[in-house]
């Protein structure tokens, strides 16, 4: 698993007074990796720092040793992102045509393209949809799609923010089967803390800083018990 070196970390958005991140410090190298905590609590400005969609203000983020402000373009080879919302990650009109768009800067032409294309819808349950409009899609193959685009180009690290909120149970299952089927290290973000079971490592979030770094039940026990008393 690449190694995830986060030193020193704080991060205020601009015209922001506040940092939403204080001096977070972590090394992560596990297989799955869950980060749990109060709507605000910096969760999604941790993550988005992993592939270098947000550059700390103070302190670094390094995956498998490369620098997220030196070798942004080398981090988004190595750490694929899901965001919470699908819509806002399908780019192209059809569901073959959006996984191949993510393979444009790969060597991959014609027969090649096509066969990686199939395999990969094949793969997450989607190979009848191919030539479907893909903002006609359900909401859970919207994520499945999203997903599949992410992952045609193999990243090592998969940076999941919340991808079943938006999912019935059964939708969230499938997503989460899948998931658990994967090679890839992964960074899975949520509310649902039912997922979180068999996962390595759970990092709890609380105004901005890690109040909690444990296996699920323990990381879990503490978040509850956050959410009842407020401290
Ligand atoms: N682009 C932005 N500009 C300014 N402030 C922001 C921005 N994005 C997030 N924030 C603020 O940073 C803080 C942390 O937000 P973040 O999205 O990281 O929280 P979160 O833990 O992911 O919450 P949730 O569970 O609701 O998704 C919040 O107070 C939020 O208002
Ligand atoms: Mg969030």
């Amino acid at each position: 698993m690449p190694l995830i070196e986060v030193e020193g970390v704080s991060h205020t958005y601009a015209g922001r007074r506040r940092p939403v991140l204080h001096d977070i410090t972590v090394r992560l190298d596990e297989h799955r990796i869950g980060v749990i905590g109060a709507n605000g609590s910096g969760k999604s400005t941790f993550a988005r720092l992993l592939n270098g969609l947000i550059l700390p203000d103070h302190g670094s983020v390094r995956i498998a040793g490369h620098d997220t402000r030196r070798d942004g373009k080398r981090v988004r080879q190595l750490v694929g992102f899901c965001f919470t919302d699908p819509d806002a990650q399908i780019v192209m009109p059809t569901v073959a045509e959006d996984v191949a768009f993510s393979l444009r800067r790969r060597d991959l032409r014609g027969t090649a393209l096509r066969a990686r294309v199939a395999e990969t819808l094949a793969r997450f349950g989607l190979a009848e949809h191919a030539d479907h409009p893909a903002h006609l899609l359900s909401g859970g193959q919207k994520q499945l799609l999203a997903l599949a685009s992410v992952l045609v180009t193999e990243p090592a690290l998969v940076v999941m923010d919340e991808p079943t909120t938006l999912l019935d149970l059964r939708n969230a299952r499938q997503i989460m089967t899948l998931v658990a089927g994967l090679g890839e290290q992964v960074v899975l973000l949520t509310h649902h803390l039912d997922l979180l079971a068999g996962f390595d490592r759970v990092l709890v979030f609380e105004e901005g800083r890690i109040v909690a770094d444990a296996p699920p039940d323990q990381a879990i026990d503490r978040y509850q018990q956050l959410m009842r008393t407020g401290g």
